[in-house]
């Protein structure tokens, strides 16, 4: 069994904004340096809420993906899969279904997240999404799974499940375990979770004018009214960003205690801010435009990852199959 394996993945929503690059796909790309990594693009959990929207699909895969390529993501030495493209994740998916209660999923707490904030009555596909979720980790045998600490119910919900399989037939599935990304959480513009559906989020596709033009409209220190009054670091998304994307630790120290005094106004922090963020961004917008005015290629990369990850999901569900009984 491979013991360094990392699988993970995106819904593919639509274009990756810098909240996904600093706490995740960073952390994905230098993996990629240590494991075997598998990187999914699941399609298929979109439709357990946006299926009504299928226009979009396509399009939110190309601009995903070419996101993940320019953030380093590197298919010559990981493998990026389709999930629609290998039934056998859902074939997976409904055997391990069987061995999970309905009382189980739905105490997930994404489960009840997801009704309240929707205010939908949940589908069957909405609260099976964590056993689709946990095939799609035990089908390649991961052992490691970087996510963000919502996820965590689900990676739980997989290792029970993987525990549950190995001690009724025998010892298939490692325990996946979850690697939590990096703790620095970018807000977004309005200091709320950075979020696609807020409106609060800086894509790495937006021009350097946009960008600017978002981090001169952020929120700041709300009890702050002219720039000679002493303002408040802790909590202030102008430093959350400063202390992530400026090189300079001595000027953003500076910015600090000036700030903290009353001798500096948010615009200049603004402005600095929008300038090392445009020069952190720009390698990263390079490549993105290359890849995403290649949509054949975009397209090839994926095809080419989806036929590796295909035997591999092959002979699992063969294992799984003959425990099962199923010949
Ligand atoms: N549920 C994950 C998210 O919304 C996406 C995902 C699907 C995933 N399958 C996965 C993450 C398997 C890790 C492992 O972010």
């Amino acid at each position: 069994m491979p013991k360094n394996r990392v699988l993970t993945g995106h819904r593919p929503t639509g274009p990756r904004h810098i909240g996904h690059l600093v706490g995740t796909l960073e952390t994905w790309a230098a993996l990629q340096d240590t494991h075997e990594c598998f990187f999914l693009v699941a399609d298929l959990h979109v439709l357990t809420t946006d299926y009504a929207h299928p226009q979009y699909i396509q399009d939110n895969i190309c601009n995903m993906l070419a996101d993940w390529l320019a953030a380093s993501i590197d298919p010559s030495r990981a493998t990026i899969i389709l999930q629609s493209a290998i039934p056998e994740h859902a074939q997976l998916a409904l055997l391990l279904g069987m061995l999970v209660t309905v009382a189980r999923l739905v105490r997930v707490p994404t489960y009840k997240e997801h009704i309240r904030e929707l205010g939908i009555q949940p589908s069957l596909g909405l609260l099976t999404y964590p056993i689709l979720q946990a095939a799609d980790i035990l089908i390649y045998k991961a052992n490691t799974v970087p996510v963000g600490e919502d996820q965590l119910p689900h990676i739980e919900l997989a290792r029970e499940t993987a525990r549950r399989f190995n001690q009724i037939y025998r010892q298939i599935f490692p325990e996946p375990e979850a690697l939590l990304s990096r703790s620095t959480r970018l807000p977004g513009v309005d200091n709320r979770t950075m979020h696609t559906s807020y409106g609060n989020a800086i894509y790495l596709r937006d021009t350097p004018k946009e960008t600017t033009r978002k981090v001169m409209s952020m929120y700041t220190d709300p009890t702050r009214i002219h720039p000679s009054d002493p303002g408040h670091i802790e909590g202030n998304p102008l430093f959350v960003y400063h202390d992530v994307f400026n090189p300079n630790p001595e000027e953003v120290k500076e910015f600090k205690i000036r700030y903290q005094a009353g001798r500096i106004g948010d615009v200049e922090i603004k402005k600095r801010l929008a300038e090392v963020l445009n020069i952190y961004l720009a390698p990263l917008r390079e490549r993105r435009a290359k890849f995403i005015a290649q949509p054949k290629m975009l397209m090839e990369i994926l095809h080419t990852g989806t036929e590796r990850a295909r035997h591999i999901a092959r002979e699992t569900i063969e294992e799984i199959q003959v425990c099962l009984g199923l010949l």
